[in-house]
């Protein structure tokens, strides 16, 4: 496994893969990889010739300085992860490198990112638009992978790439959970003991209240959710919206669509998790 920090030197050496017509496979990361990002780099490395993993905090789709310091770097530890999975190159360049002058471009991504994570993290998916294009127009891969924990985002990774024509094929993958539930985060590791026993109730509300869509509407599941949450200690609910999984939009009634999904940001602590469930 190859670790390379520039653009030249990557873009370099993938262009003989590319001109024998081998496949790319790219994981975006920002490090402090864990189980849900080792299920994105298994299926990586099966399903590509070449499998990069870049590792890079990008400070553009942090809103909050203190959420970017705080923001868990354990390079060592990813580099050791991804050797052992099969990784044949990592690319952790530099702020300077991938930002050598500020990126002023602004993407519009309509009504997807208006609500959730857009609402309350204003400019965060303008960040990582900035940041994912840069990644794809660097390492041109065939195939990126991205988990469904971060649903918005892969909306809205998959309407970038629509709308900018790029050739890569965008796969979601499954959030993958720890034994008590709790989904998979790079920000766990900021939990303690007792909030990560209070954070894993999160889930287990998400479960229940897929048993009652049958009983509530969607606005009387959104208040038993929001009810719940907050009843649990550690815990204030940011939002729930239960939404159409494919335009994000708020449903009011269950026959709104085919593809629903609750979608739900915490506070434990001064750590911002999120989850979501599918409800149809
Ligand atoms: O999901 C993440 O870790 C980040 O948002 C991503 C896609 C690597 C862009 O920085």
């Amino acid at each position: 496994m190859k670790i390379i920090d520039t653009k030249s030197e990557i873009e370099n050496q993938l262009q003989g893969y590319r001109k024998k017509g081998e496949t790319i496979g790219l994981v975006p990361t920002m490090g402090a990889l864990h189980e849900g990002h080792a299920s994105l780099v298994k299926k990586c490395v099966a399903e590509n010739d070449i499998s990069i993993v870049s590792l890079f905090v990008n400070p553009t789709q942090f809103n909050n300085k203190e959420d970017l310091r705080l923001y868990p770097r354990t390079p060592e530890k990813d580099y050791e992860l991804l050797e052992k999975l099969g990784v044949d190159y990592v690319f952790s360049p530099s702020v300077e490198e991938m930002y050598p002058e500020e990126d002023k471009r602004v993407f519009d991504f309509g009504q997807l990112e208006k609500v959730m994570e857009g609402e309350f993290r204003p400019g965060h998916f303008n960040g990582v638009a900035q940041i994912v294009s840069k990644l794809f127009a660097i390492i041109k891969p065939d195939n990126a992978y991205f988990g469904e924990k971060d649903f918005q985002q892969l909306a809205i990774v998959r309407d970038m790439v629509r709308q900018l024509f790029m050739p890569v094929n965008v796969v979601g993958m499954p959030i993958i959970r720890e034994s008590n539930g709790l989904a998979m985060s790079s920000r766990n590791q900021r939990l303690s003991a007792e909030q990560r026993k209070n954070a894993s109730e999160i889930y287990k509300v998400l479960k229940e209240s897929k048993l009652l869509i049958g009983d509530y509407s969607p606005a009387e599941l959104t208040d038993y959710v929001t009810g719940s949450i907050n009843n649990i200690p550690d815990l204030q609910i940011e939002y729930f919206q239960i939404v159409d999984g494919d335009n994000l939009q708020q449903v009011t009634e269950w026959s709104d669509s085919d593809y629903i999904v609750g979608c739900i940001a915490v506070f434990c602590g001064d750590v911002r998790l999120i989850d979501n469930i599918r409800y149809k």
